[in-house]
C-alpha cells in the first residue's frame, strides 16, 4: 500500500457544513466584501476570544505589517528587526520604503536579543520590529524600556502568536501595534488573512482608514491608503474555525510535550527555551550540526515525511534584498533547526515514526 505523505503542517479546519452555512448568507445578501457583516462578526468574536479591545482584520499578515508601519508614519527610517524570521517581516519593511537593521537573536529563545539593540540605534532609527518566534514571547519588558528611552515605536510581528497570553493578557496587547497572521498554516486560519491590534484608539482608526484606500466616511481621502480588506468568504472560514481554536491549542500543547519528552532522550538535540508562555504552534528541534539535520531529514523523506527547515536560511543572507551583515547566532541556528510535523489531525503513531527517524 502506498504510504501517505506527512507534511510539516495541515490546516485546522471546521467541518465543511459549518462553513457552508455561513457562506449561504453571503450568497443570499450578495455582500462579498467592504467590511461586511461577517468581517465585523469575525473581528468582534475574535477580539473577544483573544481578550483584546479591537481587531483590524486584513488580507494577510504581510499587509498587516505594512499597514502598521504606514500608520506610524515612518517614511524612509531604519527599523531594527531580527534576522531569524520569515522573509515577510523584511518584505514589509522594504515595501514601506524603510531600511531593516538586524539585531542578532538569543540562541536559546530564538527571539531578538535586547542586549544588542542599543548599539544599532542611530539618528535614523524609527522603530523596533521584533518577532515572537514560533509563538515564544520576546523579552517584552527589556524591549519596551529601550524603546521608551530612545523614543522609538514597537511593532511586534506576532504572526505566530494566536492564543498566546503573557503576564495575564493577550500578547497582542503589547507594543504600539501587534500584527498576526491567519494564514492556512496558522492555528486560527481564514485561508489567507491577518489581524492588526493596538490599544491606541487613534491608531486603530487610522489603520481602518489605511486598510480602505485612505477613505474617511466613504467620502474624503485623508490617508495614503491601500486595499487591505478581508473578504466575507475569508471571514466565514475564520468564524467557523474560531470555534475549534481551543481544541487546536490544547492538541498542539499535548503533541509538543510528547515530542519534547521523547526527543529529550537524545542529549545532542536542543529545544527552544520558552519565555513564560507559548502556543506550541511549531515543534522546532535543533541538531548538533547541519550534517545530522540533513541525515535525519533524508531518513524522514524516505518514509514520506516532510519536516521543514524553518527559518532557513537566516534572512540577513538574502543579499538580493539586504547588504550582508554577519549574524552569528541566527545563521548558526538556521543551519541546524528543523520544524517537525505538528497539526491537529497528525496521528500519534505517525509522530512515533518521526521520533524514531530522529532517535535512530
Ligand atoms: C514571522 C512571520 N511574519 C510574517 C508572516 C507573514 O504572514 P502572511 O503569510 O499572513 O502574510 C509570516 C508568515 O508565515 C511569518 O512567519
Amino acid at each position: 500500500m502506498e504510504q501517505k505523505n506527512i507534511y510539516v503542517t495541515q490546516p485546522t479546519l471546521a467541518p465543511l457544513e459549518e462553513v457552508a452555512e455561513l457562506m449561504k448568507g453571503i450568497w443570499e445578501t450578495g455582500i462579498m466584501t467592504h467590511n461586511g457583516p461577517l468581517v465585523q462578526r469575525f473581528e468582534k468574536e475574535t477580539a473577544e476570544k483573544f481578550g483584546v479591545p479591537n481587531l483590524v482584520s486584513c488580507v494577510n499578515g504581510t499587509i498587516g505589517l505594512q499597514m502598521a508601519i504606514r500608520t506610524l508614519n515612518f517614511k524612509g527610517g531604519e527599523i531594527i528587526t531580527t534576522p531569524f524570521t520569515f522573509i515577510a517581516t523584511i518584505n514589509s519593511i522594504l515595501w514601506e520604503g524603510c531600511t531593516p537593521v538586524f539585531v542578532d537573536v538569543d540562541p536559546e529563545t530564538y527571539t531578538m536579543d535586547p542586549k544588542k539593540i542599543e548599539e544599532k540605534i542611530t539618528y535614523h532609527t524609527v522603530a523596533i520590529m521584533p518577532v515572537h518566534v514560533f509563538g515564544n514571547c520576546c523579552d517584552i519588558e527589556a524591549i519596551d524600556a529601550i524603546a521608551k528611552a530612545h523614543n522609538l515605536r514597537v511593532i511586534y510581528d506576532a504572526c505566530h502568536s494566536v492564543g498566546v497570553n503573557y503576564k495575564g493578557q493577550s500578547i497582542f496587547n503589547y507594543g504600539d501595534i501587534s500584527v498576526t497572521s491567519f494564514h492556512a498554516t496558522k492555528i486560527l486560519n481564514t485561508t489567507e488573512g491577518g489581524g492588526v491590534f493596538t490599544l491606541n484608539k487613534e491608531l486603530d482608526e487610522k489603520l481602518r482608514r489605511i486598510r480602505f484606500f485612505g477613505f474617511e466616511n466613504h467620502a474624503d481621502i485623508v490617508e495614503d491608503g491601500t486595499n487591505g480588506k478581508m473578504t466575507e468568504v475569508h471571514a466565514a472560514v475564520g468564524l467557523a474555525n474560531l470555534k475549534y481554536l481551543d481544541a487546536a491549542l490544547a492538541d498542539r500543547e499535548r503533541k509538543y510535550k510528547i515530542y519534547r519528552d521523547e526527543l529529550s532522550k537524545d542529549s545532542s538535540l536542543s529545544f527552544q527555551k520558552i519565555n513564560g508562555c507559548c502556543n506550541y504552534s511549531y515543534f522546532p528541534v535543533v541538531f548538533k550540526d547541519e550534517e545530522s539535520l540533513l541525515k535525519a531529514q533524508a531518513k524522514m523523506n524516505e518514509e514520506h515525511i516532510f519536516p521543514r527547515r524553518y527559518f532557513y536560511p537566516s534572512v540577513n543572507t538574502f543579499t538580493k534584498l539586504v547588504p550582508y551583515v554577519p549574524m552569528l547566532h541566527s545563521e548558526d541556528l538556521a543551519s541546524r533547526i528543523l520544524c517537525l510535523p505538528l497539526y491537529y489531525t497528525l496521528a500519534e503513531n505517525d509522530m512515533q515514526r518521526i521520533i524514531d527517524c530522529i532517535l535512530k
